[in-house]
C-alpha cells in the first residue's frame, strides 16, 4: 500500500516536470507511466491470489463460499459448473475443497483414503493419474495452486513435484512398451471375498487382451520393478526367468488362491 503510495506521489512529480518542460505531449508520457503501475499491482494481485493454503481451499465447497474447487496434483480447478458431480452430498464431492489425488486413481473415497501421495504408483496408474489432469484442464479453469506437496510458499513446483510430472511423462512415453508387454504376459483376472480371500485366474480375455490362449497365473517380476504382477504366461513363455510359481495353483482349472489374503 505504502509502496503504491510513493509510487504515485513519484510520478506526480515527474507529471509536473514534464507538463512544464512539454506541455501537452507530457499527457501521453504520463497516462502509460500510470498504466505501467496500476498494471504490476494488477500483476501482482493476480500472482498472490493463485496461490492456496490448504485452509484456504478447503472454503471452496459450495457452503462457506459459493464456488467448488478441487486440487489435482497440487493444481487447482473451478468445477462450480459440475455442480451435479460435486456439490455437497454428490457422488465426488470428496474430491472437493483438498487435493486426492490418489483417489482419482484407488477409487477409494472413505476420510481414511484421501490422500495426496502419489509417488508409489507404477505406469498405470500415473497414467490413469494423467489422464484425470488433462480432463480438468481441457473442462474446467485452473485457478490457482496449492501450497503443499506439490508447491511451495511461493508457488514453485516442490522436489516432489517434479519428481512427479518426471514420473507422469515416463509413463506416458513407455505407454507402448508396456502394451506390448502386456499383450505378450496379460494380466490376470482378480476376485476377491470374505472366505475364500483373493483368486486369481487366467481366460482367454483377461487384462482386457483378447487372445486364442488363456494360460496360467505366475508372480512376473518386470525390469525396473520391485514388486511383481500377476501375469498369464503361457507354455512357450514358462522358462522365463522373471516368472515364479504361485502356490496352491490348480493347473486343470487355471487359477489359484492366495494365502493371508
Ligand atoms: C477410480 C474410480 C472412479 C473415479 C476416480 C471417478 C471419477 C469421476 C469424476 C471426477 C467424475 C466427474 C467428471 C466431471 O467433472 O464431469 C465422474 C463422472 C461419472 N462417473 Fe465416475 N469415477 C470412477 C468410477 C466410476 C464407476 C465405476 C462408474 C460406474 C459404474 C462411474 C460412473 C460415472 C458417471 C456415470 C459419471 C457422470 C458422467 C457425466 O454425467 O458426464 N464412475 N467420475
Amino acid at each position: 500500500m505504502w509502496i503504491m503510495f510513493i509510487k504515485i506521489i513519484f510520478i506526480s512529480i515527474i507529471a509536473i516536470i514534464l507538463s512544464f518542460y512539454y506541455g501537452d505531449k507530457s499527457t501521453d508520457i504520463i497516462s502509460s507511466l500510470f498504466s505501467v503501475v496500476v498494471s504490476s499491482k494488477t500483476l501482482s494481485n493476480s500472482t498472490t491470489r493463485k496461490l492456496f493454503t490448504k485452509k484456504q481451499l478447503k472454503l471452496y465447497n459450495g457452503v462457506d463460499k459459493p464456488e467448488l474447487y478441487i486440487s489435482i496434483l497440487g493444481r487447482i480447478f473451478d468445477v462450480t459448473r459440475g455442480i451435479k458431480h460435486y456439490g455437497p452430498n454428490q457422488q465426488y464431492n470428496i474430491f472437493v475443497g483438498r487435493d486426492a489425488s490418489r483417489c482419482f486413481v484407488t477409487g477409494k473415497f472413505n476420510i481414511d483414503d484421501i490422500s495426496d501421495e502419489v509417488a508409489d504408483f507404477g505406469n498405470d496408474d500415473l497414467r490413469s493419474l494423467n489422464y484425470w489432469l488433462n480432463f480438468y484442464k481441457k473442462e474446467y479453469k485452473i485457478v490457482g495452486k496449492l501450497i503443499g506437496r506439490y508447491f511451495d510458499n511461493n508457488g514453485n513446483q516442490t522436489p516432489y513435484g517434479r519428481a512427479v510430472k518426471m514420473m507422469l511423462k515416463e509413463a506416458e512415453r513407455e505407454k507402448e512398451k508396456d502394451h506390448l508387454e502386456k499383450v505378450k504376459f496379460p494380466p490376470c483376472n482378480v476376485e476377491w471375498n470374505v472366505e475364500t480371500g483373493t483368486r486369481i485366474w487366467c481366460s482367454k480375455k483377461s487384462g482386457g487382451i483378447e487372445r486364442d490362449w488363456s494360460g496360467m497365473p505366475y508372480q512376473l517380476y518386470e525390469p525396473g520393478s520391485k514388486t511383481y504382477r500377476c501375469a498369464c504366461i503361457n507354455e512357450h513363455n514358462e522358462k522365463l526367468g522373471s516368472i515364479k510359481e504361485y502356490e496352491d495353483c490348480d493347473k486343470s482349472t487355471f487359477s489359484c488362491f492366495i494365502k493371508g489374503s
